[in-house]
């Protein structure tokens, strides 16, 4: 029996500490104690996935330390298949994560392992590949990774989610295969350039969608999500929630929508759960520390 969803992507350890407020270029700000969690968009998506009952495995690269192992250990609480998990080559990614009194972050990733994630490691992991009915990328690890997963899933026919964060150009057949792609107001502002100026979520779907992607999802954090496809498009609202720590909330939406995807869902359907799988993030600290089971769901 396959897997319904194979993420490919990163893992990093996230040191994170609390600040009243963000220091800009030049000054010092004095934060809380520090924390240290499992996080990266990839590994994310996986325990958030996998939490909610998913049969999920990840495709990715941790050092041989400390932080790599926390990682491996969260990937296989969840349930996570960690066949694919490489080891070794640098030190595992880190995050250094600075959270706001209203749960916003700013974030800096040393990508350490992560940038040794190969397109030999995706030719290596054929059986990962073959299983899924739908593979989940970021932007975390080398580009030609991300082009050569895409690549393969594409000649499998198999459904290719991708979050462009952080956000990079992207190859005009990977654009194409993206069903949907899935992005926040700053990644759709990267790619649309100048022309995202002054224009309605709405309208900077359509925009998306003549950049070549089947359907394309923009996140709106705290009012949900905008759901298109060529001529049709739809707003799903999040539920009101008190917001925490909103570290990973787009990495358990897109976990979960791809999930979902994999089961069948509609594109509506699979968003209106994945906001309600990320609102309930949101009122816990931490990325996969905070992702909820279907029983806890908002
Ligand atoms: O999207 C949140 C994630 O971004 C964090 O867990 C951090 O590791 C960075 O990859
Ligand atoms: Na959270």
């Amino acid at each position: 029996s396959g897997h319904s969803l194979l993420v490919i992507g990163s893992a990093n350890a996230d040191l994170v500490t609390a600040v009243d407020r963000h220091p800009a270029a030049g000054e010092t700000v004095l934060g809380s104690d520090l924390d240290t969690h499992p996080g990266g968009k990839g590994a994310n998506q996986a325990v958030a996935a996998a939490r909610l009952g998913a049969r999920t495995a990840l495709l990715a690269r941790v050092g041989d330390d400390a932080h790599g192992r926390l990682l491996l250990e969260s990937q296989r609480a969840a349930g996570v298949d960690t066949s694919g998990v490489r080891v070794g080559g640098a030190p595992t990614g880190v995050a250094l994560i600075a959270v706001g009194p209203s749960g916003d972050n700013t974030i800096v990733v040393s990508p350490g392992a992560n940038h040794r994630l190969s397109p030999q490691d995706v030719a290596s992991a054929g059986e990962l590949l073959a299983a899924a009915e739908v593979v989940s990328l970021q932007l975390e690890i080398p580009p030609e990774t991300v082009a050569a997963s895409v690549r393969a899933a594409a000649a499998a026919r198999t459904r290719v989610v991708l979050n462009p964060s952080p956000p990079a150009p992207l190859p005009p057949d990977v654009l194409a295969a993206c069903d949907p792609l899935v992005l926040n107001e700053h990644e759709a502002e990267y790619l649309l350039g100048a022309t995202a100026d002054g224009r309605s979520p709405a309208e900077w779907a359509e925009a998306l969608l003549a950049l070549g992607p089947r359907s394309v999802v923009v996140t709106l954090g705290a009012s949900g999500a905008l759901v298109a496809t060529p001529g049709t498009s739809h707003h799903v609202p999040a539920p009101p929630v008190e917001a925490v720590d909103t570290t990973g909330a787009g990495d358990a939406f897109t976990g979960a929508l791809a999930w979902r995807l994999s089961l069948g869902d509609s594109l509506e359907q699979a968003a209106r759960f994945a906001v309600r799988v990320a609102a309930t993030s949101v009122t816990r600290r931490g990325a996969q520390t905070s992702y909820p089971t279907a029983a806890d769901l908002t």
